[in-house]
């Protein structure tokens, strides 16, 4: 590497906190555009926020934001972490976060899309299974994207048109093709949480008797993530948020997998609906859940 772009290399990996031997690292880091390593330390920063209080967590001030949906000082304090952090960056941005809503920015074109704590529930039993999740959408599509479980220091981040990586890893979707050989997570919408009981039944049915196993997890952010790389083979979820699945649906992408509403279109915003997987599993899961869906129906429609 000649001199100057040697101490080019040393200023960026002093800028990230990395030593001069995290070569491949170092390799990858450069990859990541300026924004994305702005959005790994935000990522970070509200990380250390979450393993505090994990710590703590028993002491906790919680409160209800509906039936079973809680929210705790902790998710509130790993926003304003990860908001601060980003507004040094991009105080243009606009921001929407879970627990502080919408706030616009004079760049209209950019805004940041946030879940602090996802897998509250998890975090609240101390169960080391939740993500801080920042996605960066720029004209209506999501560009970039970091998922990141502080309590197993796994980062998952992706580019549109860079891929996806994991811990600097670069990570694809699984290849099996066998439903029969299969590992799936969904959602379990539970009272007061969730639409409908009977559809997920059946879906739930339907899936029991195809696939290898079904995971409930509980953190969509690391469910998309997993998928992305090849630990899942599919995930479906309803009822969820844009701070749920903006840098997940990236991480799915971006790791070659295909992501869908439950009709296979691509509104999985407008919907808070999501399907994922490789080509195969996405398709083969999109049609028994249909099928799943108009046996609900025809069972209503009998009453
Ligand atoms: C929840 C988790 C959970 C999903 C819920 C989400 P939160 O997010 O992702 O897995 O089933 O629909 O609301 O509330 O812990 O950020
Ligand atoms: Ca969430
Ligand atoms: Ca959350």
């Amino acid at each position: 590497m000649k001199q100057d772009s040697a101490a080019q290399a040393g200023q960026d990996l002093r800028r990230y906190g990395m030593k001069a031997s995290d070569s491949a690292t170092a390799k990858v880091t450069m990859l990541h555009s300026a924004i994305l390593n702005v959005m790994i330390k935000a990522a970070h920063r509200a990380g250390r926020t979450l393993k505090r209080d994990l710590g703590e967590v028993e002491h906790l001030q919680v409160s209800l934001k509906g039936p079973r949906n809680f929210v705790t000082a902790a998710d509130r304090r790993a926003e304003e972490t990860v908001r601060e952090e980003l507004a040094k960056a991009r105080p243009d941005y606009g921001f929407l976060g879970e627990e502080g809503g919408a706030h616009a920015g004079a760049d209209k074109t950019h805004r940041f899309i946030v879940d602090p704590l996802d897998g509250t529930t998890n975090f609240l039993h101390g169960i080391p299974h939740f993500a801080v999740s920042i996605g960066l959408e720029r004209a209506g599509a999501i560009v970039a994207g970091v998922v990141y479980n502080p309590a197993n220091d796994e980062l998952f981040v992706a580019e549109r048109g860079k891929g996806a990586f994991l811990n600097d890893r670069r990570i694809r979707v699984a290849a099996r093709q066998k439903l029969a050989e299969a590992v799936v997570a969904c959602g379990l919408p539970h009272y007061g949480r969730g639409s409908d009981l009977a559809v997920a039944r059946n879906e739930i049915a339907a899936a029991q008797q195809h696939f290898a196993g079904l995971r409930r997890y509980g953190a969509a952010t690391l469910d998309l993530a997993w998928v992305a790389c090849g630990r899942l083979d599919a995930y479906w979820e309803r009822d969820l948020s844009p701070w749920d699945l903006a840098a997940g649906s990236l991480l799915v992408r971006e790791a070659g997998g295909f992501i869908s509403d439950i009709d296979g279109k691509s509104d999985i915003f407008a919907k808070g609906e999501v399907v994922a997987g490789n080509d195969t599993m996405h398709r083969e899961l999109l049609r028994l859940l249909q099928e799943a869906g108009k046996k609900t129906e025809t069972a209503v429609g009998a009453r």
